[in-house]
C-alpha cells in the first residue's frame, strides 16, 4: 500500500511532529555532559527537517534513546542530540526536558515558523513501549501533521511510532523513510542478479526470517561471524570453544537443506582462547581445536567470498565476519567491507545496514562507496524477511 509523503502536504505554519531514530551511541565523558559518538542517524534526518524549516513548518522532534525501561535517566537524555544537531544546521535547536504535557505545548506555542525542536526521550514514559492511547493521544496533540522519519524503529509498534498516527489528521513519511523503502524494495522484491548476500553477527536466532528469505532470493549467502559456528556445529565440524547456539542447531540444519548449496561456511578461521585485543591469534584450517574459538573468518574464507562478490549485480550486507573492534580479529570484516564497495564500483547495487556493519564500513573507510547505507538493524532485517513495520504501515494511505 502507497503511503503519503511530505510531498502531499503543507506544513506552512503548521505544528510538524517528526518521529527521527535519534537512537545514537554517546560517548561519555567524566568531565561533562555525554556527546554523540557517531551521528549518522542524525545526518540521515536532515532531509526532513530542512524541507519543514525552509517550508516555514514548526519541527518538533521526538525520538526515543536507548532502553531506559519507562523511567526517567539522564545517561540517556537527548540534550546533547539537541546540542550536535543545532550544530549540524547551524540553528538554534530548543531542548523540551519533557516528551509531553503542558510545558511542552507552552514552548511549542513560543516557536516560530521555521524553527525547531526537539523533545525528551519519549521511552522515559512506559507509555511508548505499551503504546499507550493516552500517550500517544498526548503526542498527537502537539501536532496539526505527523512524520515519521524513523526507519530504524519503524518494526516497534509504539506509541510515537504507530499509535500517535491514529489520532492525528494526516501521517505521512519523511524522506529518509521514503529513501530506505525504495532502496530496500529494490533488494527484496526485483533484484538484478547474480545477488549475493552476506551475513554475520553472533547469532543465528536473531536472522532466521533474513537467512530463509535471502536464501531463496539470492545465489549465494556468504555466512560470517559467529553465528556460522551454529552451522558449522551443526554440519558436525569441531568448532571448539566458539559460540554456539545449541537450540539452534537443528534449525541451522534446516535452513541449510532447504538453501541447496546457497549458504557458503568459512572454510578457515583466525582463533584465540579469547575474544581480547591481547590475545595471541592463529589461522586454522578446517575443525578448531577444543580450547581456542574462531573470531574472525581466515585468509581461505576471505578469498573465497571476495571471489563469490565478483561480478555480482546486488549486493547485500549485515553482521560483521568477526570482532572487528579488535585489531588481531578485524581483517575479514574489512576485507568484506573493501570487496562490496569494489563491486559496487563494478556496478552492483549495495546495502549495507546494521549498527555493527555500518560501523565496520566507517573503519574500512568504504561507506561512501556503497549504494545505500541502512540506518536499521531490526527494521532492516523485518523488511527483507517481508514482515510487517507498524511505523509504516500506520502512516495515511495516498
Ligand atoms: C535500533 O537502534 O534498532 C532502533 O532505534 C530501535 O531500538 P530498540 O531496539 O531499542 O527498539
Amino acid at each position: 500500500m502507497q503511503k503519503r509523503t511530505l510531498d502531499d502536504i503543507d506544513v506552512r505554519d503548521k505544528r510538524v511532529l517528526i518521529r527521527v531514530d535519534f537512537n545514537v551511541p554517546l560517548a561519555g565523558s567524566n568531565t561533562g555532559p555525554p556527546s554523540v559518538a557517531d551521528d549518522a542517524r542524525i545526518r540521515a534526518s536532515l532531509p526532513t527537517i530542512r524541507h519543514v524549516l525552509d517550508k516555514d513548518g514548526k519541527a518538533i522532534l521526538t525520538s526515543h534513546l536507548g532502553r531506559p525501561g519507562g523511567q526517567p535517566n539522564p545517561d540517556l537524555s537527548l540534550a546533547c542530540v539537541a546540542d550536535h544537531l543545532g550544530t549540524l544546521i547551524e540553528e538554534r535547536v530548543r531542548f523540551s526536558s519533557n516528551a509531553v504535557g503542558d510545558t511542552v505545548e507552552e514552548a511549542i506555542n513560543g516557536m516560530s515558523d521555521g524553527s525547531v525542536m526537539l523533545l525528551e526521550n519519549t521511552r522515559f514514559d512506559s507509555g511508548e513501549k505499551a503504546n499507550d492511547e493516552s500517550f500517544a493521544k498526548a503526542l498527537a496533540s502537539l501536532a496539526d501533521v505527523y512524520v515519521n522519519d524513523a526507519f530504524g524503529t519503524a518494526h516497534r509498534a509504539h506509541a510515537s511510532t504507530a499509535g500517535v498516527a491514529e489520532f492525528v489528521d494526516v501521517a505521512v513519511m519523511g524522506r529518509l523513510m521514503e529513501k530506505e523503502i525504495k532502496a530496500l524494495t529494490r533488494v527484496r522484491d526485483h533484484p538484478d542478479h547474480p545477488m549475493i548476500a552476506i551475513l554475520g553477527g553472533s547469532k543465528v536466532s536473531d536472522k532466521l526470517g533474513a537467512i530463509r528469505v535471502l536464501s531463496e532470493t539470492a545465489d549465494r549467502v556468504l555466512v560470517g561471524g559467529a553465528m556460522s559456528f551454529t552451522f558449522l556445529e551443526a554440519l558436525g565440524r569441531e568448532v571448539g570453544a566458539s559460540r554456539v547456539e545449541a537450540d539452534r542447531l537443528d534449525t541451522a540444519q534446516s535452513l541449510y537443506d532447504a538453501a541447496e548449496h546457497a549458504i557458503m561456511l568459512p572454510s578457515d578461521h583466525v582463533v584465540a582462547d579469547a575474544p581480547e585485543a591481547e590475545a595471541s591469534a592463529s589461522v586454522v584450517e578446517g575443525d578448531i581445536p577444543e580450547d581456542q574459538m574462531g573470531l574472525d573468518i581466515g585468509p581461505s574464507t576471505i578469498e573465497t567470498y571476495r571471489d563469490a562478490l565478483d561480478g555480482a549485480a546486488t549486493v547485500v550486507w549485515n553482521g560483521p565476519m568477526g570482532v572487528f573492534e579488535h585489531e588481531p580479529f578485524a581483517e575479514g570484516t574489512m576485507a568484506i567491507a573493501h570487496a562490496v564497495a569494489d563491486a559496487t564500483d563494478d556496478g552492483a547495487f549495495s546495502v549495507v545496514g546494521g549498527g555493527d556493519s555500518v560501523s565496520a564500513l566507517g573503519q574500512s573507510g568504504c561507506t561512501d562507496r556503497i549504494s545505500h547505507v541502512s540506518t536499521g538493524g531490526g527494521a532492516l532485517l523485518t523488511f527483507l524477511e517481508g514482515g510487517s513495520l507498524p511505523g509504516i504501515d500506520a502512516l495515511s494511505d495516498a
